[in-house]
């Protein structure tokens, strides 16, 4: 394809020249602002919790928060490590969900919808349409360390794996009632909510569409790839929604884990 847009230095078509960063009278630097905000807390709340080490399992119920899971220090209550724990301690700066929180971070970190947020709130490249960034030189996605957000689609494997463990965690607590047997409390319907959400936004994610729908030449002689690649282009729609919900509500379900398992709540039973 051609481009349309005239050479740079073509006579009478440069840039403008404005002194001014921007002639924008709306309030366009608050989401960036709000961006900052949003995700500073969220990497605030996730260090201090993962530095913690403490107040992750409710043995009673067999609640584990997604921040620890799975848990394979060799300090895990033995129940928590569902699929196992190494055979040594972990240091105090070391999180016991060392395996799958590094993924999960990357997941995010390369994500289509985190990378316009942060290389415009953080980054401001550029912080909004028509304002002016403060760097000389775009080189894009194309040079290193950008290039490695090509990383992306691996990582949405391990985001699928880790959905899949997260599920298995709040199937097993529907398990361990009060009385031992199957049982419902609020922090069952709190691990549920969590985990249907971090489906919705895994699912929801370009390269999931890419896996589902990419690469064919035509639709019609491949009908379940078409469906499939339907419902994720649905849920693709959403997916900055979904980016901003699981963090809340991947916060809020550790904060509740926290506390029940901290004492500080006792967890309402619906089915004992
Ligand atoms: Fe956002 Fe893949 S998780 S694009």
């Amino acid at each position: 394809m051609t481009s349309t847009l005239p050479p740079p230095e073509q006579p009478g078509l440069e840039r403008a020249r404005i002194t001014a960063r921007t002639l924008r009278t709306d309030r366009w630097w608050s989401g960036p602002a709000l961006t900052v905000l949003g995700l500073t807390a969220f990497l605030v709340y996730g260090l201090a919790r993962a530095l913690q080490q403490d107040h992750y399992w409710v043995q009673e119920y067999h609640y584990l928060t997604p921040f620890y899971s799975p848990c394979v220090a060799g300090q895990c209550a033995p129940d928590a490590a569902a699929f196992g724990r190494l055979p040594w301690d972990f240091p105090w700066f070391i999180p016991f969900a060392v395996i799958s929180l590094p993924l999960l971070l990357l997941f995010r970190f390369t994500c289509y919808y985190y990378r316009k947020a942060y290389y415009r709130s953080f980054w401001q490249s550029p912080t909004a349409c028509a304002v002016r960034e403060p760097h000389a030189k775009y080189t894009g996605e194309t040079r290193f360390p950008l290039i490695l957000q090509n990383a992306h689609r691996y990582f949405f494997y391990a985001a699928l794996l880790i959905s899949v463990i997260n599920t298995y965690d709040a199937t097993v607590a529907l398990f361990h009632g009060a009385e031992g047997g199957f049982g419902i409390g609020v922090g069952n319907l709190v691990l549920f909510t969590n985990v249907v959400l971090l489906w919705c936004y895994t699912l929801s994610c370009h390269s999931c569409r890419h896996v589902t729908g990419g690469r064919l030449r035509s639709f019609g002689s491949h009908p379940v790839r078409y469906r499939l690649w339907t419902m994720v282009s649905k849920l693709n729609t959403r997916h900055m929604t979904f980016a901003w919900i699981t963090l809340g509500t991947l916060v809020l379900t550790d904060l509740y884990v926290a506390l029940v398992a901290s004492g500080v709540l006792t967890d309402l039973r619906i089915v004992n």
